[in-house]
């Protein structure tokens, strides 16, 4: 019943270097997640002690979990799908592959949103247009609600993600990703040290650095592990996929820390942006929700640097072309996943593979779009329009489910000498014995349960 038929392009590529393999990752992993929503949940939970409980949940789930993700890819060097119909035959686990690819085909439509909007900023900061806003909230809110403006920003920005996913995995992905993660990582060093030189920078230093442990409630937790997921890009099949394209010689667990480490340290550092700036301007709260990143700055860049207007227009237009690259990056691995299921599965070429999946974002991204501005009032899915549910089915159900499907497999499912055999390269590299036990024991035990709290939680069943 369940024998579903797989293929593999005998030439679907692989990454040619260890570095263009991490910053690849890292920048399906960097992206707004990093940094729009997590000074937000920061802002939103209490400042520092969200932080401690985040570096717990990144360092505990995040580097075995994605691991384990790797393991996956990396064994069947083919999509995610085909990737569990191959390692478990004839068996059901192949769906947490498809609930993958739907995850991953939702969050981009309404990633692409938010994506276009930080494009449309950008281009605005650019032409000098953000610096002459006086009233930001009205701004965002006609530009957000209205019908054609930001749909043409999220179809440009899937467009240039198309361009680059048809280029390949070495030529387009890789080469791609080795250009834009050291300029992404250059802007934010130069917005770091600008934002320290701001006003309000002790607060805002203080903020980020001295807990508050009255502040940690079981909410606060649980902000701090959905965070967590979706930062890592964890459990939808998108790091089995890249994955795939790993050589054999790549230390996973190695890897896994590596982009565990750029991952969170891109998000701390666009605390050490945001929050200096925010404390620079008094009467601005740090809890300023989803605003903070299309309201509250803007009008934080055009007081701040009111004297020396020219410091506020490099600021702005550098603070959003970093929010421009790091979405693009990470929408970049989104598409692939489902690319590459579509080429490996019906053996047609990436171009055309790649065309279909653009096609598909788009018509979705379009809806979701439009329910922010002209569909607002349509609220067919439990009072939510598609930009909500989407956002709200794939974050509350899916990633979790998935992810606790991803640990029961590698975890229980795989043979033991299989999982070893991934983590020690069989045999060449000097892991020891009881870290893979560690290991395995953590995806049966820790993990799942640690996710399934979570999960029951966020439902409010808690
Ligand atoms: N990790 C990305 C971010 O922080 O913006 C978002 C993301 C990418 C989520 C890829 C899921 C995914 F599969």
């Amino acid at each position: 019943m369940f024998n579903v038929q797989y293929s593999m392009n005998l030439d679907r590529g692989s990454f040619a270097s260890k570095v263009g393999i991490i910053l690849a990752t890292a920048g399906s992993a960097v992206g707004l997640g990093n940094i729009w929503r997590f000074p937000v949940e920061t802002g939103s939970n209490g400042g520092a002690a969200f932080i401690i409980i985040y570096l717990a949940c990144v360092l505990i789930l995040g580097i075995p979990m994605m691991t384990a993700e790797f393991i996956i890819g990396r064994r069947t060097h083919t999509n995610i799908a085909s990737a569990y119909q191959q390692l478990a035959p004839g068996e059901p686990w192949f769906l947490t592959g498809y609930a993958g690819m739907l995850c991953v085909t939702l969050i981009l439509s309404y990633y692409s949103v938010v994506a276009g909007w930080t494009l449309k900023y950008a281009v605005s900061s650019a032409l000098t247009e953000m610096s002459t806003v006086s009233d930001t909230a009205a701004y965002f809110a006609d530009f957000a609600s209205s019908t054609w403006s930001p749909l043409c920003y999220s179809i440009i920005f899937l467009l240039i993600t198309n361009l680059i996913i048809e280029r390949g995995v070495e030529h387009g992905i890789e080469s791609f990703s080795k250009v834009l993660m050291p300029v992404l990582l250059l802007i934010m060093g130069v917005l770091v040290f600008g934002a320290l030189s701001m006003p309000g920078a002790k607060t805002g230093v203080e903020y980020l650095l001295k807990p508050d442990f009255s502040k940690i409630t079981a909410d606060v937790v649980l902000s701090a592990l959905g965070q967590a997921f979706f930062s890592l890009s964890l459990a939808i099949g998108c790091l089995s996929t890249y994955a795939s394209y790993f050589k054999d010689d790549v230390n996973l667990g190695q890897t896994a820390a590596s982009v565990v480490s750029l991952d969170t340290a891109v998000a701390i550092l666009s605390g050490f942006i945001i929050f200096p700036a925010v404390f620079s301007v008094a009467g601005v709260q740090p809890d300023a929700g989803p605003g903070l990143v299309f309201i509250t700055l803007p009008n934080i860049f055009n007081h701040v640097f009111g004297g020396l207007p020219v410091l506020g227009y490099i600021f702005s237009l550098l603070f959003y072309l970093l929010l421009v690259l790091a979405a693009l990056t990470s929408t970049i691995s989104m598409h692939e996943e489902v690319t590459a299921f579509i080429y490996d599965r019906y053996q047609v070429s990436r171009k055309r593979a790649a065309s279909v999946m653009t096609i598909v974002s788009i018509i979705l991204s379009v809806l979701c779009c439009l329910s922010i501005g002209p569909l607002k009032d349509f609220t067919p899915f439990f009072g939510m329009g598609f930009f909500d549910f989407f956002n709200y089915l794939t974050a509350k159900f899916i990633m979790p489910i998935s992810g606790i499907f991803l640990c029961l497999f590698v975890g229980w499912r795989l043979k033991r000498e299989l999982v070893v055999e991934e983590i020690t390269n069989k045999g060449t590299l000097p892991v020891p014995a009881w870290v893979c036990s560690l290991f395995i024991f953590f995806l049966r035990w820790i993990a799942p349960v640690i996710i399934a709290l979570i999960f029951v939680n966020e439902l409010g069943w808690g």
